[in-house]
C-alpha cells in the first residue's frame, strides 16, 4: 500500500476479531516504530506485547488499578468489584495489545521530544499494521496513567505511558473520518 493511501484510509478500530496475529507480523509492526524520528537519538521508546494468555498479567495490573481507583473515590464495596471485572475484560479487547512506554529525557524539553518520538512511532506502528491488513486503535485513559500501572511497568520519573496499541484483525467496516479541511487550521506565509 502506499504511504498517502495508508495515512488517508486508515480508521480506529475499537473491535477487532480474537483470531490470534502471527508474531512475524507483530514483529514487522514493532520494528517499524523504531524508524520514527528522534531527536538525538534517544531511542526513547519501550514495548511490552501482551498477547494470548499474556493478557492475563495486564488484566490484572488493569484490574488493581480499578479498584484502586475506586477505593480512592469512596465508591461502596458491591460497587467495586464490578468496575475492576470492567477493567480486567478491557485487556481482551483485542488478541494483542501493545504498550508503548516514553522514557523521560535528561531535561524537560528532552522528555517531551521524547513523547513526541514516541507518538511518532506508534503512528508508524498503525500504519504498517493497516497496511498489513490489521486494524488498531490506540488508547490511554486514567488507568495508563495511574501510579500502579506505572509501577506495573517500571516507570521512572518522567517516564510515561504514550499508548495501549490494541492490534487485530477487523470485523466491522470502518466508518469514514471526520476532519475539517486542512486549510481551515492553515496560515501561509507567502512574501
Ligand atoms: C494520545 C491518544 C490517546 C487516545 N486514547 C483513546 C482512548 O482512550 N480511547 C479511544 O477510544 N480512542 C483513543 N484514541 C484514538 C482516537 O479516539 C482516534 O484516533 C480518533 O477518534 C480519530 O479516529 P481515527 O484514528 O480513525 O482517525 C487516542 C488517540 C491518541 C492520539
Amino acid at each position: 500500500m502506499e504511504v498517502r493511501e495508508a495515512i488517508q484510509s486508515r480508521r480506529s478500530v475499537g473491535r477487532v476479531k480474537q483470531d490470534p496475529v502471527p508474531k512475524e507480523i507483530v514483529e514487522e509492526i514493532l520494528n517499524s516504530a523504531v524508524h520514527a524520528p528522534n531527536h538525538k537519538i534517544t531511542e526513547p521508546w519501550r514495548f511490552h506485547v501482551f498477547t494470548g494468555k499474556g493478557r492475563g498479567e495486564f488484566a490484572r495490573a488493569r484490574a488493581e488499578t480499578a479498584r484502586l481507583m475506586a477505593v480512592a473515590e469512596g465508591e461502596e464495596e458491591e460497587y467495586i468489584a464490578g468496575r475492576a471485572s470492567r477493567e480486567r475484560k478491557k485487556a481482551f479487547r483485542a488478541p494483542v495489545v501493545i504498550t508503548v512506554i516514553s522514557k523521560g529525557g535528561r531535561d524537560e524539553v528532552e522528555t517531551l521530544e521524547n513523547y513526541a518520538a514516541c507518538a511518532a512511532a506508534v503512528q508508524n506502528m498503525q500504519l504498517t499494521a493497516h497496511a498489513l491488513g490489521l486494524a488498531t486503535i490506540w488508547r490511554t485513559g486514567p488507568v495508563a496513567y495511574h501510579p500502579y500501572m506505572r509501577g506495573f511497568f517500571g516507570l521512572e520519573n518522567d517516564d510515561r505511558v504514550a499508548a495501549y496499541l490494541y492490534l487485530g484483525y477487523a470485523e466491522e467496516t470502518q466508518r469514514p473520518r471526520k476532519r475539517e479541511p486542512v486549510s481551515d487550521w492553515t496560515v501561509w506565509h507567502e512574501g
